[in-house]
């Protein structure tokens, strides 16, 4: 080889190695590994008997605690002799070292092909440090932080025994009645997308076969966060366009990060069970998306097909559901029957072999095969939990997730004097309901108490406790003695909020107001007219106008984990300046949900104060009784300081081909602390061919200025930023005019615009 060749051959080498992310070597290795994985696959597939093949795709839980409405009376001498028959690929909501290695023994030795098991959980926020519940994290617009989250959640979850996690719960929504928006990150495709993204990168890490790593489960796919009404399990129908270009693209995101696998959802999707939809799981995971993952079905989603009026029993239910490429039948034993099937023809082995294919080389993946004591070891167990790193952690994210809502009079933050504070309120001092919904591995004497955290803080002032209220019922005697201690201070800090049981799985609420007792408690607080801080426990945005109109400080803290006292103090004591800013928009009024910034304008738009003529009001997009827009928009929060915006420019004011254009835009720090602040970035395609939404977030980023300092913060726009799904093209980006708005939220008045000229230079 000449001495020029040689040259380009090693720049050919270097490029290819940056560009793939591995080197040419290390790439070679991994595909040699993946083939010898299918060889052995493939070994394993012609030893196997139709029952064992059956076995490998029926998932069951455990016998610790349960996460669905069937309580499975399984003795452990039960699960002993279906490892041993090889009727389980692998069991969930179970943990411990030991315990986990005692069934992995059983499944390795005494089974006949001794095929290892997955062990998987709901790890959501965190395993026995519990972290901030996900629409909590996602307030914080700070994707290191949740990525960190989730890494020391799997550190945690895999010393316990899991290798599988159920998460990240991806599932876009915009109806805050819906209780499990508290597992997700909120209303906004581009927010959501890069936190799944986050979120998977944090659980797998680089090799999901180290002992630190568990594999990713994308969820529910799909739509399942846009269930008529906002009430749990209901139907959902929506178009292709607004399915492809709003709900479908954290999946996606989910998946391009390298999720292993995917969880079907509860719903019907425009009439089809997505347990059993082709569409969904064939047309558009497999084939487009060209995911070879496994697919397991959400909780008996294979036989509620029944209920749905989709399939006339289980074994057809079993029959659609395999032959939509569903892989794992968790929890409804429908696939075990699959044998008589086979046998009738009704379905092709072939299908079979796809399914159990894809989840031994979960397992390969997972390293079980190689060790399948990996994650059973009981010395990292007890390093590897609760550990002072993690506790850091959970303190600093959970600040990190509080949106200050309302700062009247600069109520905040408090200082230690010689005062008296009144901490009120059922969250005041309660322990668990600080762990939040999925938290079945959280232990309450964890979890530091707000009452726990305060003291800390107080040197002089006086503290003074009640609880006023049961979560449930009101109690007279408690009622007294909180405004008894109201009185006698000077400020009071109401705890007040859902219980955990109030968002989450199967917790819809139809009123999303703080349950009546507390407010009933609010209302009394108000009348002795001392200054309140309202802070809140919750899984959901909450309707706060009479409380945003009466309460001089509001703290939306969500529901926020082991460290929820100490980082509530933080807050409440300026320790932590304030930065979340809200992943969904609080409304005004239940009867405005679903609400959401990224809404069409309409062809009679009404953003006008009612104090117009009636003429120009009254044929307009409106209600009678509330304004259209929400009490607090999505990217809202308030920080101790002040950041003002300024020299909004553009690089360019026309965009062409590949190019792209720079949004640049000042920041100053003009208020009296050092801070945080979230400058956010939306696009308005003024007109095109389908309507597109007012505005939609592009690009965000957090910086941080001491006081008086000014930045100047830069975001890139390519026409990949300008496409959208277009039902007869496809993904495009149209020539035509575009809004740029840059600002503290999605309600920003800072605008510049740019035309997009085409693709072609
Ligand atoms: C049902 C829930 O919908 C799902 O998210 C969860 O992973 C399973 N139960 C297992 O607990």
């Amino acid at each position: 080889m000449g001495y020029i060749n040689l040259i380009i051959f090693i720049m050919i080498f270097v490029l290819g190695c940056f560009g793939s992310g591995l080197s040419e070597v290390e790439k070679a290795e991994s595909d040699r590994q993946n083939e010898a994985i299918e060889v052995r696959i493939d070994s394993l597939l012609a030893l196997m008997t139709i029952k064992e093949k059956l076995g490998q795709l029926n998932f069951v839980v455990g016998d610790l605690f349960n996460s669905g409405p069937t309580v499975m009376t399984r003795p452990s001498d039960k699960f002993d002799s279906m490892i041993r028959r090889g009727e389980i690929t692998g069991i969930f909501n179970i943990h411990g070292a030991e315990y986990i290695a005692e069934l992995q023994k059983l499944a390795v030795q005494e089974s006949r092909l001794g095929i290892p098991l997955l062990i998987g959980a709901d790890i959501i926020h965190g395993f026995k440090t519990v972290m901030p519940i996900p629409l909590g994290e996602a307030a914080s617009w700070d994707l290191e932080a949740i990525e960190r989250s989730a890494v020391l959640a799997a550190r945690e979850a895999s010393a316990g025994g899991i290798n599988w996690t159920f998460a990240p719960m991806v599932d876009l929504s915009r109806d805050a009645r819906w209780g499990r928006v508290a597992e997700g990150a909120g209303e906004d495709p581009y927010l959501a997308s890069t936190i799944a993204a986050a979120r998977v990168r944090g659980f797998q890490g680089q090799d999901i076969a180290s002992d630190s790593t568990l594999a990713a489960c994308v969820k529910h796919f799909a739509a399942y966060g846009a269930p008529v009404a906002g009430r749990d399990y209901n139907t959902v129908d929506m178009s292709e366009v607004q399915f492809r270009n709003n709900y479908l693209l954290p999946y996606k995101a989910g998946i391009k990060a390298g999720a292993a696998s995917v969880m079907t959802a509860f719903n019907e999707f425009n009439g089809i069970p997505c347990t059993a939809n082709n569409w969904l799981l064939r047309e558009i995971l497999r084939e487009e998306w060209g995911f070879d993952g496994v697919v397991v079905s959400d909780w008996q989603s294979i036989t509620e097909m029944i209920a749905h009026g989709y399939s006339e029993n289980d074994l057809h239910a079993a029959i659609q559901s395999i032959n939509a490429s569903c892989d794992v039948d968790m929890m409804a034993d429908a696939y075990l029957k699959l044998g008589e099937a086979l046998e009738s023809g009704q379905i092709d082995e072939a299908e079979v072999d796809h399914a159990v294919r894809r989840v031994l080389r979960m397992k390969f993946n997972l390293g079980l095969f190689e060790d399948p004591m990996r994650y059973t070891s009981p010395k990292r167990e007890e390093n590897r939990i609760r550990t002072e790193e993690a506790r850091r952690f959970a303190r600093e994210i959970a600040a990190k997730s509080i949106c200050l809502l309302k700062n009247e009079k600069d109520l905040l933050p408090l200082d230690d004097g010689e005062f008296t504070i009144a901490l009120i309120g059922p969250f005041a001092s309660d322990r668990a309901e600080h762990n939040g919904t999925w938290s079945f591995f959280g232990e309450p004497q964890d979890v530091v108490t707000i009452e726990e955290g305060v003291k800390q803080k107080l040197k002089k002032a006086k503290l003074l406790v009640a609880e006023g209220t049961d979560m449930y019922k009101s109690d007279e005697k408690k009622f007294q003695e909180a405004l008894d201690i109201a009185s006698r201070s000077d400020v009071i800090v109401a705890c007040l909020g859902e219980a955990a049981v109030q968002n989450g799985e199967a917790g819809s609420r139809a009123d999303i107001r703080i349950p009546h007792h507390q407010r009933k408690l609010l209302k009394a607080l108000d009348e002795l007219d001392k200054d309140i801080v309202l802070v809140l426990t919750h899984g959901r945005p909450i309707e706060l106008s009479w409380e945003s109109q009466n309460i001089e400080a509001i703290l939306a803290s969500w529901t926020l984990g082991s460290e929820a006292g100490n980082a509530i103090a933080d807050v409440l004591f300026g320790d932590h300046n304030p930065s979340g800013r809200l992943p969904m928009s609080f409304p005004r009024h239940v009867g405005q949900v679903p609400i959401y910034y990224n809404a069409k304008t309409t062809g009679r738009p009404y953003e006008g104060n009612y104090d117009e003529a009636p003429e120009e009001r009254v044929y307009r997009s409106k209600y009678r009784d509330v304004k259209n827009s929400p009490l607090y928009p999505f990217g809202y929060g308030l920080s101790y300081t002040q950041f003002v915006y300024g020299d909004l420019e553009l690089s360019s004011k026309s965009l062409a081909g590949s190019d792209s254009l720079v949004v640049s835009v000042n920041v100053k720090n003009t208020g009296g602390y050092d801070g945080e602040e979230c400058v956010q970035l939306y696009i308005q395609d003024v007109v095109a061919s389908i309507t597109r939404p007012a505005r939609e977030l592009k690009a965000f980023k957090k910086v941080w200025l001491e006081k008086d300092q000014s930045k100047t913060v830069s975001f890139a726009l390519s026409s990949e930023d300008l496409k959208y799904f277009h039902p007869d093209n496809g993904w495009i980006a149209e020539p035509g005019q575009f809004k740029v708005y840059v600002g503290e939220n999605s309600e920003t008045s800072l605008t510049v615009d740019f035309y997009f000229e085409s693709y072609a230079d």
